[in-house]
């Protein structure tokens, strides 16, 4: 069932009813202010920090779901309604909701007045901008009241939450005209302060909650939008909010536009006051109202808005036969990608913004998704990273946004850490050909004083890997690898004690971790990426170190051969005893889905034939409708040994859910070998736009990848097999986005940026007739037309470049060429 469409010509997804099967949200922002929106204005905003810099105020796990956001409230004659059709659910005439690119629309109409709302946050402002347009569709006039509404958080969400006995008496507000300020602390520590203003004169105003809601009334029904009239209400103390009230009349066919405006400024400390100093100094905050204060001022902002998404989208395009490739590459996965670089893992409406800071893998394989929309942000969120990795190549498993210091509460010893530099740093350089980021001094643990070129982090990281090698010369799986909830050393049996930090006392002598568990994913991670660091040695003509570090690549699949080959595909791990996990020996977790993609694309036992073995015990054990499980069978029973994993009931999380962000490497690898009819397969499994027509089951939003999906195990355990099979979580901030944008631009469309050019290797569907693709790149223009004359998968039978013919399927790069005319023929 579907609860809406995509309209691709204006990059939204429309959004016909109000009951979605979860609220379905979009950003808004993509500097330092941002919002998150429902598609019934749920949500709240924030600066820089979703934690720290809260501007307003959202209940997280409540009940009804998605309470909080910004409500406007219309009492027409008694009759009490949202255009977003929620707090107060009355029933609506017209509702309709697009979310597009850095904007919503959400309009409502009910008993012939329409309230049409737009919410955006224009390009270099800190605030919200909301454009509210009535208008009346009825023949006769219309006299109603508008309330607008805000609740303010006192600014660290996680101190909002919790302390109570000083929040409920430090609430201060102001209130000038049309505008209504939050300055709660202002006159002490902050230098920051919000506000809430219209471009027109009001009839009264609230900015304490329980004069204006009530307490024991809810968003549902406000005592003042029940009234009809605002109480002009002063917070002091207890919870202060922002509402407008205006009354209205319109003629038939009349429209009124207002702007209302929810911003944040920061002011030098001395010129916080005005003279007296009690009142807050106004000047910035009138100069932002006065930018949006027209609707001319508003509609130049949303061309702004629109002409910045155009040049990022516009970098790479691509038409093929199939239009929900087109509109996830094109328009979703794209967006997806820049909000995963915005907001990394800190706020959506699975993770609180008040948790995590930045992950070192994480950032890293984000880098993957955006570098060729915004190369020089990708270079310096490359730098940030690299400045919190140790010396001796370990990192820190993740890093505080606002300091950019490694989070010590975590620490490092997570094994695959490294790795993921040596992939987005490879990534920055083919996409722009900047070599020169190698010779950028990057500190370790952000020490300036122990700064090295970063070309000796990547070697610091490879070798992180080489140094710390377990009995069967695999790498140590320390703390957990990719997998966070593998944790072949932080086990225990004991409430509260974490899985990933736990230092297990059989273990701490030895540093922390076993040194005998051992991660197969990571050696196979570690043959995938290390090649990257090889040719960049080559290039550098530092032959010497490239066959050393070659040698250790190849000493590693020689390992990985002898002792993590389980006859059809890889095995996961060495555990503390030395058991394997992740074998056809094991009673449960046979087979996982982690090592193998990257044992397939970096080659592993392909002479023996362990490329297309290992892809079909994927396609026969670990493949669903609904897309390729984690692991199988699940686990039914708590295996202390591995950590967290098993604590999860079978079907969820780690536990043989679908995992959509490893999907994305076997639709890789499968591309890779050549079997480009499998990998389309995977991918349109779990690609959004194709989970569209069963979004009932899927239940999170069709436009945007989640972390999750309910695997086929799904319920095993309380004898319902498969009840939440396809139901989709934590959508929005996964690597999943980055990933599968590689997994689909690169290697099924095969259009693959490569230290010596642009390269395009397709591994498509068999019937597809062929696909174009437009691609900037290093300053020139790629137009790219692929055919298929001969109906194969894989096989560039011939390639032209501005009408002369090429070998190979690199287009080498020609510095002053602008365009680039490319021709391929599969066959
Ligand atoms: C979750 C992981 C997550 C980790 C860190 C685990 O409990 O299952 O998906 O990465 O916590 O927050
Ligand atoms: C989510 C984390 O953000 C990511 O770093 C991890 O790899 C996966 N969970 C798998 O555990």
């Amino acid at each position: 069932m579907k609860f809406g469409f995509f309209d691709d010509a204006n990059r939204e997804y429309v959004i016909t009813t109000p009951r979605t099967p979860y609220p379905w949200i979009n950003y808004l922002g993509t500097q330092g202010f941002f919002s998150l929106i429902s598609n019934t204005a749920g949500g709240y905003s924030f600066y820089k920090d979703a934690r720290l810099r809260r501007i307003t105020r959202y209940r997280y796990n409540n009940v009804p779901i998605d309470m909080g956001g910004r409500y406007f409230y219309i009492n027409d004659n008694g009759t009490i309604w949202n255009p977003g059709w929620s707090p107060v659910k009355t029933e609506l005439d017209e509702y309709e909701c697009r979310h597009g690119m850095g904007y919503t629309k959400i309009t409502g109409k009910k008993n012939d007045l329409k309230v049409n709302v737009t919410f955006f946050v224009p390009q270099d402002y800190d605030g919200e901008v909301q454009q509210v347009v009535l208008t009346n569709e009825g023949s006769s006039e219309k006299t109603f009241s508008l309330f607008s509404f805000a609740e303010w958080c006192l600014w660290d969400a996680q101190d909002d939450s919790n302390n109570f006995q000083r929040n409920f008496s430090t609430g201060r507000v102001e209130v000038d005209g049309s505008v209504l300020y939050h300055k709660t602390e202002y006159r002490d520590r902050r230098d920051h302060f919000a506000f809430y203003s219209v471009n027109d004169t009001i009839d009264g105003y609230d900015t304490d909650r329980d004069s204006f809601i009530g307490l024991y009334n809810g968003f549902n029904n406000p005592e003042a939008v029940l009234a009809g009239k605002a109480t002009n209400s002063f917070a002091d103390g207890w919870a202060p909010i922002a509402s407008h009230y205006k009354k209205i009349t319109l003629k038939p066919g009349e429209v009124k536009t207002l702007v209302f405006i929810l911003g944040y400024v920061e002011m030098p400390v001395d010129q916080k006051f005005e003279a007296d100093g009690k009142t807050i100094n106004k000047v910035k905050a009138k100069a932002m109202i006065d930018k949006y204060s027209t609707p001319e001022k508003f509609e130049a902002g949303m061309k702004e808005l629109k002409a910045y998404w155009d040049k990022l989208l516009g970098i790479f395009t691509v038409t093929t036969p199939d239009d929900k490739v087109d509109r996830m590459v094109n328009i979703w996965n794209q967006y997806q990608c820049m909000v995963t670089f915005n907001l990394s893992r800190s706020a959506s409406y699975f993770e609180s913004g008040i948790g995590r800071g930045m992950g070192f893998r994480d950032s890293n394989q984000d880098v993957l998704g955006f570098v060729h929309q915004i190369p020089d942000r990708a270079k310096e969120r490359i730098i940030d990273i690299a400045s919190t990795q140790f010396p001796d190549g370990g990192c820190y498993h993740q890093y505080q946004p606002l300091t950019k210091k490694g989070n010590s509460d975590i620490g490092g010893d997570f094994s695959d850490d490294p790795l993921w530099l040596i992939l987005s740093v490879s990534a920055y350089i083919k996409e722009t050909g900047d070599w020169g980021l190698l010779d950028e001094m990057i500190p370790y643990d952000n020490d300036m004083s122990i700064a090295q070129p970063m070309l000796e982090h990547l070697k610091v990281s490879f070798y992180h890997i080489v140094n710390n090698l377990g009995p069967h010369g695999l790498p140590l799986a320390m703390r957990a690898d990719w997998n966070d909830c593998i944790n072949l050393s932080c086990y225990s049996d004991t409430p509260g004690e974490s899985f990933q930090t736990y230092t297990n006392p059989k273990f701490a002598a030895e540093g922390g971790y076993s040194k005998i568990a051992e991660s197969v994913m990571v050696a196979t991670l570690f043959t995938y990426a290390g090649p990257n660091y090889v040719e960049i040695l080559k290039h550098l003509g530092k032959d010497d170190e490239a066959a050393k570090a070659q040698a250790e690549i190849d000493k590693m699949k020689k390992n990985i051969m002898e002792s993590a080959w389980d006859g059809d595909w890889f095995l996961r791990a060495y555990d503390a005893n030395g058991e394997k996990m992740g074998s056809k020996e094991c009673e449960e977790g046979k087979i996982f889905i982690e090592p193998q993609g990257f044992a397939i694309m970096s080659d592993v036992g392909k002479d023996q034939g362990a490329d297309l073995k290992t892809l079909a015990a994927i396609d026969e054990r670990l493949n669903t409708k609904y897309g390729l499980v984690l692991n199988n069978p699940a686990y039914t029973k708590y295996y202390i040994q591995y950590g967290e994993i098993s604590t999860y009931p079978g079907g969820y999380k780690e536990n043989a859910g679908i995992f959509t962000h490893n999907n994305a490497w076997i639709i890789c690898a499968a591309a890779y070998a050549g079997q480009g009819d499998q990998a389309f397969k995977y991918y349109s499994e779990i690609a959004p736009a194709f989970t569209e027509e069963t979004s009932d089951i899927h239940k999170t939003e069709p436009y945007v990848y989640g972390q999750m999906i309910g695997g086929k195990d799904a319920g095993s355990d309380i004898g319902q097999t498969g009840k939440n099979f396809g139901q989709g979580k934590n959508s929005w901030l996964t690597g999943t986005a980055a990933w599968n944008m590689v997994a689909i631009s690169q290697y099924i469309l095969g259009v693959q940026p490569d230290f010596d050019g642009l390269k395009v290797d397709p591994s498509i569907p068999h019937e597809w007739d062929g696909f174009t693709a437009t691609r900037q790149f290093r300053g020139a223009n790629y137009n790219i037309t692929v055919k298929n004359p001969n109906h194969v998968c894989k096989g560039v039978k011939s390639l032209e470049v501005n009408g002369k013919a090429i070998d190979g399927c690199v287009i080498p790069y020609e510095a002053g060429t602008k365009e680039f005319n490319v021709v391929v023929t599969l066959g």
